[in-house]
């Protein structure tokens, strides 16, 4: 590995830096709120996607991750990782050679279904020997992304197909409650309400059906972090952006700027006092451009605030270029002179993450090491 920056000021920019103690202290802060709640927490990876990260979220256990790719399920798995939810509606062409490797060499791998035609691809694909797929099928309580609706026909029939077969285990349900990113506090305890109460009516539809259902979760990075007290019915939470937050948790209220873990470092590079701009290295590349068309509507200007400058905000950006307008007021250029430094928080650091080949680490101003994620799918 080639040598490391001293400080945060040393860094080529752009660049990701993650800082330690906050990426720790949000790690501890979910932990035990799910231990104070009685849920098992199973921490989604596709935020970071590293080693260092996992390692952290799961407290050493390295067991219960959720994954977004196969790439990420067989990155934790060779690294010792297992009970692994690979998070995406499976369908039959999808159970490729490398799903079905994992799903032999580890204990616990689990696929998630949220259609008849998913779980009748399953029941037709045999894995080596009497080995079993294992099976969570996604619920979908309202959010209209993935997952069979709570109060379908379906829903009974997938489970009951996943409980029936010789060749899956049926493991539970899985929601992600994506709705719940709403800046409107009554509106999202009204969200969390009804998921849980659509997750256990779904459960008490099984076991009138006599269907087992061993686990049923649910989970984003909102509704963990201001959970309400019905949560605690459920067996597991599996947040993820919680690792780092942003600016849009910031926005719909998961937590503060101040537990906001990663930012982009950037270099003035222009001074534009002609159009009222200073302009930066970092562009939509660097940062990403989640947030300019977005709901909460309020956050377009400056949907990536500048660490330190409430003065400053986003008027725009191109690939490699990022342009800042005075907030309100005038920019005094002289605050900003060619050649200083910026740290710009993401508006989603999910995807400001999956930008950059490596995370550069720190305390304080002192970088102490690096993580590097895994890519692709
Ligand atoms: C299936 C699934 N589970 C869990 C999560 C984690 O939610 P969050 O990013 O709000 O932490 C996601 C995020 O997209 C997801 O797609």
């Amino acid at each position: 590995m080639s040598e490391l920056p001293v400080s945060i000021q040393d860094v080529e920019t752009p660049c990701l830096l993650v800082d330690i103690d906050r990426v720790k202290a949000n790690c501890r802060r979910m932990r035990d709120r799910c231990t104070e709640m009685g849920v098992e927490l199973r921490p989604h990876m596709k935020t970071h996607k590293t080693l260092e990260g996992a390692e952290l979220m799961t407290d050493g256990s390295k067991r219960k991750i959720v994954v977004s790719t196969v790439a990420e399920a067989e990155f934790f798995a060779g690294n010792g990782y297992d009970d692994i939810i690979y998070a995406s509606p499976m369908v039959k062409e999808k159970l490729t050679k490398r799903v079905q490797s994992l799903a032999s060499r580890l204990a616990d791998f689990h696929l998630m279904v949220d259609s008849v035609v998913g779980i009748d691809g399953i029941i037709e694909t045999p894995l080596d020997g009497d080995r079993k797929w294992s099976v969570f099928v996604e619920i979908d309580c309202n959010y209209g992304r993935t997952g069979c609706c709570w109060d379908s026909e379906d829903v009974l029939t997938i489970c009951k197909k996943a409980h029936e077969a010789a060749n899956i285990r049926f493991q539970g349900l899985y929601n992600h409650c994506g709705n719940t990113y709403v800046p409107d506090t009554d509106k999202r305890s009204k969200i969390q309400h009804e998921t849980v109460a659509n997750l256990m009516a779904v459960k008490e539809r099984l076991a009138a059906a006599g269907i087992p259902c061993a686990r049923f979760g649910c989970g984003s990075t909102p509704s963990c972090s201001k959970p309400i007290q019905d949560m605690s019915m459920l067996t597991e939470f599996h947040p993820g952006n919680y690792i780092f937050y942003d600016y849009m948790q910031v926005c719909v209220g998961s937590c503060s700027l101040d537990d906001i873990a990663v930012k982009v470092a950037a270099t003035v590079i222009s001074h534009k006092p002609e159009v009222g701009t200073l302009v930066t290295d970092c562009g939509w590349l660097a940062i990403g451009q989640d947030g300019m068309e977005r709901e909460p509507s309020d956050v377009p200007l400056g949907y990536t605030p500048v660490v330190g400058h409430p003065e400053l905000r986003v008027r725009g950006m191109t690939q490699e270029i990022g342009k800042f307008e005075g907030n309100g007021v005038a920019i005094d250029y002289s605050k900003y002179p060619l050649g200083s430094r910026l740290y710009l928080y993401p508006f989603h650091s999910c995807l400001t993450a999956a930008q950059h080949p490596v995370y550069y680490v720190h305390s304080g101003d002192k970088i102490i090491g690096s993580w590097t994620p895994i890519r692709g799918w």
